[in-house]
Parts: structure tokens; sequence; C-alpha cells
């Protein structure tokens, strides 16, 4: 038997850290589920009045098995632990996380409204083992709520080709701007494509900026190792016109908290203050349309404007598999005094 422990990182929010042990379990009791052996005892432990989180395993985790270690959102060490209970011995183990871009990109952006990007990557990581697929699969994910790119920027780490939705036009030039800078500046090669999308009547035109790069010149001359990032200045209720069907292995949103966030005003009702309920009525049935089989979408949602029952029923009227089961109920969390954020998980089969 080997016992590993797990240090957290403490992240740059406090609140979340705080809040997120229940978390980090259930995603760790979700990753196990990919060990090619059995999993034990995972649990939170403090020593020397450090917390850690423990888990055992029959023999030392395989490369593979390392890898789901490594990519967990909340990561920050792992050590495998002897000893005794008196004298404990912690030996350090070699992270092997998946990153095709640096982790920094998705930290160094501060905005209102901003999804805490640690929160974002435990969002694609319980989609993906929710899934049908693997890391090393050509994953397409889509963000049909994408803000500033959080979810976009947490997928390029990974090396997925990623999408997004924002209705926000500033939003959408802004995120592109930044990622152009970021790609410059790390010095990959890249291009920047710009064209107008599918459109049938005035006030629904949409345009995709789209990004494609590489690491380098040679990755960057072939199409199957170039990477996607692309943005759409469009509205997430139109998904099926602008993507074919059964185009994405995952879809991960936080929705719009139907709060305002920052200075944008309480009384307009502009996107931000937009109750989820509404959005997702007429979204769903496009998002069960554009998801691959075996595929999953995970929504995170104020709990406070939609409670889950609802979200749950709307899910399972649409036609996906809503997960519902121990650990998928470990994942509600306070955010502020107006948002108890949960994440829905569902499948499509
Ligand atoms: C909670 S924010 C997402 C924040 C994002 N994860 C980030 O970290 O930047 C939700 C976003 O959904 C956008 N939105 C709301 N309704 C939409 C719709 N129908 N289609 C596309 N985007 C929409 C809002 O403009 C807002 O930027």
């Amino acid at each position: 038997m080997q016992k590993y422990l797990l240090l957290r990182n403490p992240g740059h929010n406090r609140v979340y850290y705080l809040e997120s042990e229940k978390l980090a379990l259930a995603e760790l009791t979700l990753t196990a589920r990919r060990f090619e052996q059995p999993c034990h005892h995972i649990e939170s432990i403090d020593l020397a009045g450090i917390n850690y989180l423990a888990f055992t395993v029959e023999q030392i985790l395989s490369e593979r098995e390392l890898t789901w270690v490594s990519n967990l959102s909340f990561v920050l060490a792992l050590f495998k632990h002897s000893g005794d209970e008196d004298h404990p011995t912690l030996q350090p183990v070699e992270l092997t996380p998946r990153s095709y871009v640096d982790p920094k990109i998705s930290m160094l952006l501060k905005y209102s409204g901003k999804t805490n990007e640690i929160f974002t990557r435990l969002m694609i990581n319980v989609g993906l083992i929710s899934s049908d697929f693997q890391f090393d699969d050509p994953v397409q994910m889509l963000d049909p709520v994408s803000g500033k790119g959080t979810t976009l920027f947490e997928g390029a780490i990974r090396g997925f080709d990623v999408t997004g939705i924002e209705m926000e036009r500033k939003l959408v030039h802004e995120t592109t701007i930044f990622f152009k800078r970021f790609l410059e500046q790390e010095k990959y090669k890249h291009d920047l494509l710009k064209n107008a999308m599918y459109a049938s009547s005035a006030g629904s035109e949409a345009f995709i900026q789209l990004f494609e790069y590489a690491r380098n010149k040679q990755d960057f001359k072939s199409e199957s190792s170039r990477k996607h990032l692309a943005i759409i200045a469009g509205n997430a209720i139109h998904s099926r016109r602008y993507f074919k069907a059964e185009k994405f292995h995952l879809i991960i949103g936080d929705l719009p908290y139907g709060i305002a966030h920052g200075n944008v005003s309480q009384k307009k009702h502009n996107s931000r203050t937009r109750s989820p309920a509404e959005l997702m009525e007429t979204s769903l049935p496009e998002f069960q349309k554009i998801l691959k089989t075996g595929g999953s979408l995970v929504l995170a949602w104020n709990t406070f404007v939609w409670p889950r029952e609802d979200f749950v029923e709307l899910l399972t009227k649409t036609g996906f598999q809503v997960l519902a089961a121990e650990p998928y109920d470990q994942f509600t969390h306070r955010v502020d005094q107006s948002i108890k954020r949960d994440i829905v998980v569902a499948r499509k089969d």
C-alpha cells in the first residue's frame, strides 16, 4: 500500500480556498475513478498543523495516474507518505501536468465578474472525467458564456481546441487583444482571422475571432499540431447556427449570476443580470445538438436565483443524463453574500 498526500494551492482567493476543501475532495474522488487500481481512504488530514488531502493506492501511481493527479485543479505539491503516525516522512513527487500554454495566462487578468481560475480548472476536470474522453484526445471545448476567457485559457493550457461565445462585444474585443499580446510576448507562431458568421436577420449577426497558434514554426505548419482558440461575438441561444452537430467533447461555462457585477447597473437588464433559467431554456436544446455523444456539460450558476431541482428537471427534459450521486452533490459553495454557486454535470449518452 502507498499513501500519498496532496498540498492544496492556497490560490489567490482566500474565500475560495476556505470553502474549497470539500470541492477538492470531490474532485479527487472523481479523478481516482480514472485510476487503473483501487484508491482508498480519500480524506482530509492535518499533519504538524498543515492540512493535506490523503489517498492510498495499492502500488505507486502509474505515469497515467500521476498525470491525472498532476492536473487536479487545486494541487500544489504531492508527497509519498511513509513512517508511522509519530514519525511521518514525506518524499516529494514531481508533478507532470499537461501544459501546452503557460498556466500563468489565466492569472494575469483581474476583473470584476471573473470566474476563479482554480474553480474553472475544476469544472474542466470534472467534465473530462465524467465524459468518455481522455487528456490525449483532440478535445474540442466550448464555453458558451465566455466573458473574458478564463475557461478558454484553462482549456488552452491543457492543449485543447477551445471556442467561446460572448454577447458583450467589448469583452470579445478585450479578450482578443489580450490573447494576441500574450502569444506575441511568449513568441508563439500565430495567425488571427476575423470572419462574419451566420446571420438570418438584423440584430443576430455574429463574427468570429479565430486564433491558430503553435509553440514553434514546425508545429504551426501542420494542421494536426496547430491549436485553435476562437471567440464568437454572438449569442449562446444561437449555438446550433454556429457549429455542426456533435462538434464538442465538453461544454463548460459559468452562467450569468442573475445579479450585477462591479459597476454594471442593477436596473439594466443586460447579460450579466439576466436569469440563468431564461438563458438555459433557450440554449440547452442547442447544446444538446452540438455536444458529442459521450461528451459532458458542466455549468456553474447561482442557486439563489434558480433552484437546483429546476435546472436538473430542464436538463433531463432536454435529453441530458444528469450526474447527481455523490460526490457530484458536493460542489455547492458560497462565493459572497448574494451568490451560492453550484455546478451541474450532465452527459449526452
Ligand atoms: C459569469 S460571466 C463568465 C465569466 C467568465 N468565465 C470569465 O472568467 O471571464 C457570464 C458571461 O455570460 C455572458 N452572457 C450572458 N448571456 C449570454 C448569451 N446569451 N450568449 C453569450 N454570452 C452571454 C455575459 O456577458 C458574461 O460575460
